[in-house]
């Protein structure tokens, strides 16, 4: 569970055999909530930046499920950049985060899995206000 107290890669099961690979998310593994939202990100221009935003109790899972594009996390103090590539590597992102997410390819999907509904009041979408709610944390 360590890894949903902070951000890090979560390697999925990947079956593979001569007529390709499948991947599966299951019951609590890898993402140990209830899947309450599942929503992605398709035909984003590659000069486009998304998210830009913070959450305050939404935990994710981000899959580039085809392409590529990185994802920028930020806890209020540093920024770590994750490159996202392949369907079976995953990015487990807790509350707390400012997120954004560049560099898609051509043809790339950001898969989102969502511990809760979408809710408005959950976001943070002013950078400074994040600064302030991050150090209070
Ligand atoms: P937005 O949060 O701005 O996207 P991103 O942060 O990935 O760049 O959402 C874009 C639009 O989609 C906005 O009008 C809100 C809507 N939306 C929903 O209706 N439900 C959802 O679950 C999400 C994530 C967004």
């Amino acid at each position: 569970m360590e890894i949903w107290s902070k951000p890090g890669i979560v390697e999925l099961p990947a079956y593979r055999d001569e007529l390709g690979a499948l991947s599966v998310i299951e019951g609590e593994s890898p993402f140990p909530f209830d899947i309450r939202r599942v929503y992605f990100l398709f035909d984003v221009p590659s000069h486009a930046t998304r998210g830009s935003h913070a959450h305050k109790d939404l935990h994710q899972l981000i899959i580039a499920v085809s392409g590529s594009f990185h994802v920028t996390l930020d806890d209020g103090r540093a920024a770590i950049d994750y490159f996202l590539d392949r369907p079976d590597r995953a990015l487990a992102v807790p509350p707390g985060y400012w997120r954004t997410l560049t560099g898609f390819s051509a043809g790339s999907t950001a898969l989102v899995l969502a511990s809760h509904e979408y809710d408005p009041s959950d976001y943070i979408r002013d950078y400074d206000e994040f600064r302030e709610w991050a150090a209070q944390r």
